[in-house]
């Protein structure tokens, strides 16, 4: 996906807002704001952050929709990022029976059972209900009204029949615990969720019912999509908390990169710079938001293959030098040409000052 060329100049603005975001500065005081109206513990809420910005960053267009929302704290979460990106063309669907859970069934395991006996447990919280009237109040009370969409009712009730006023879906995060539940909402609203969307099950480790329905629907549709977890910590020990997958353009992790590592650009390259790319064609404008990147080596705008030797390569660099080109950016697919080219590294190590490196960047300012 190319954030530079897909995306109307507000999207464009909205790109750039979260390059500079900053977890310690900027997560921590809305994580603070949402926690008491979640049971989601930190790490996936986190992440839950991220696919939102991310969602923002590379334009992937559609609603945020939850299913399963309690006192609303995850959805509320997903508001207040549209808020701070001043996103007017979308909203968070919260969809929920306000009446807590249905009873479980035998196929959502043993563990459901569990949950539903133990009515004393500090985990119970009343079979999860929170009603309308409470939840809205409470969007209302922490200024995300206005980026909200409550549906009350019983999934088999209310999803399909919202479809067409939700329209396209970039997050669809489905935490409604039983096999039939998560079912329903991945036949109701699956295919509305758009090319490089997130379906995020908050569930999929906890009750078996989940992960069937999960593993049941992508089986019927002969659906290849990869599920990744997200880990949690419980006194000092690892573990697989929520999943979630991406419909198709490559998983959440590789896009996670290319957002941290655009970040880190961004923390370097003034926007509207131009720079060298050396990424083996495989990053691309995710990597360079707000910044004219000229793939290296490059025909005709377009990006032609590593170079064949370390002279093409000085002798590349410098054409683009000459022409304009500020900055030179090693992406982690060519970070190898670095140690492979050794005529590269001396001329850049001597023409140029290395302003950033770690694992997965090398950059360097060529104004010397
Ligand atoms: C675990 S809670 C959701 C937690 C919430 N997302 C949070 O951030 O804490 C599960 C919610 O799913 C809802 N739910 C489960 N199955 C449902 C169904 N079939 N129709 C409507 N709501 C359902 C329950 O009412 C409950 O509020």
């Amino acid at each position: 996906m190319s954030a530079e060329t897909k995306q109307s100049p507000a999207a464009q603005a909205r790109s750039e807002m979260f390059l500079d975001w900053d977890d310690a500065r900027d997560l921590a005081p809305i994580l603070e704001k949402v926690r008491p109206f979640t049971m989601v513990p930190a790490e996936s809420l986190i992440d839950l952050s991220r696919v939102a910005r991310a969602a923002l960053t590379y334009g992937i267009p559609g609603a945020f929709v939850e299913c399963g929302v309690w006192r609303g704290g995850s959805s509320f979460l997903m508001a207040e990022t549209l808020k701070r990106a001043g996103a007017r063309d979308r909203k968070v669907w919260l969809f929920d029976s306000y009446e807590g859970l249905p009873a479980p069934k035998e196929i959502d395991g043993a563990k459901a059972f569990e949950y539903a006996r133990n009515t004393d447990s500090p985990w119970y919280h009343d079979n999860c209900s929170a009603s309308l009237e409470i939840v809205q109040r409470a969007a209302d009370e922490l200024g995300l009204g206005s980026y909200t969409e409550f549906v009350k009712g019983w999934f088999d009730q209310t999803l399909a029949l919202n479809r067409d006023r939700i329209g396209p879906i970039a997050i669809l995060r489905i935490d409604a615990d039983w096999y039939d539940s998560v079912l329903c909402c991945l036949e109701s609203l699956y295919d509305q969720v758009v090319e490089g969307g997130f379906v995020i099950f908050d569930d999929y480790y906890t009750f078996d019912g989940c992960a069937i329905a999960v593993h049941e629907f992508l089986g019927k549709r002969g659906l290849s999509h990869q599920i990744e977890n997200v880990i949690g910590r419980w006194e000092g020990a690892e573990y697989c908390q929520s999943a979630l997958f991406r419909k198709g353009g490559g998983t959440w992790r590789w896009l996670d990169q290319c957002y941290r590592t655009a970040q880190e650009v961004a923390s370097v390259i003034p926007p509207g710079e131009t720079l060298i790319l050396a990424d083996d064609g495989a990053l691309g404008a995710d990597l360079t938001i707000g910044r004219r990147a000229i793939p290296f080596i490059e025909r005709d705008g377009q990006y032609w293959g590593p170079p064949p030797d370390g002279e093409t390569a000085v002798r590349e660099l410098e054409r683009l030098r000459a022409a304009g080109a500020n900055f030179m950016v090693f992406g982690w697919p060519a970070l190898w040409w670095l140690d492979h080219y050794g005529e590269l590294r001396e001329h850049l190590n001597s023409t140029a000052r290395r302003i950033l490196e770690n694992g997965r960047l090398a950059i360097f300012d060529l104004r010397f």
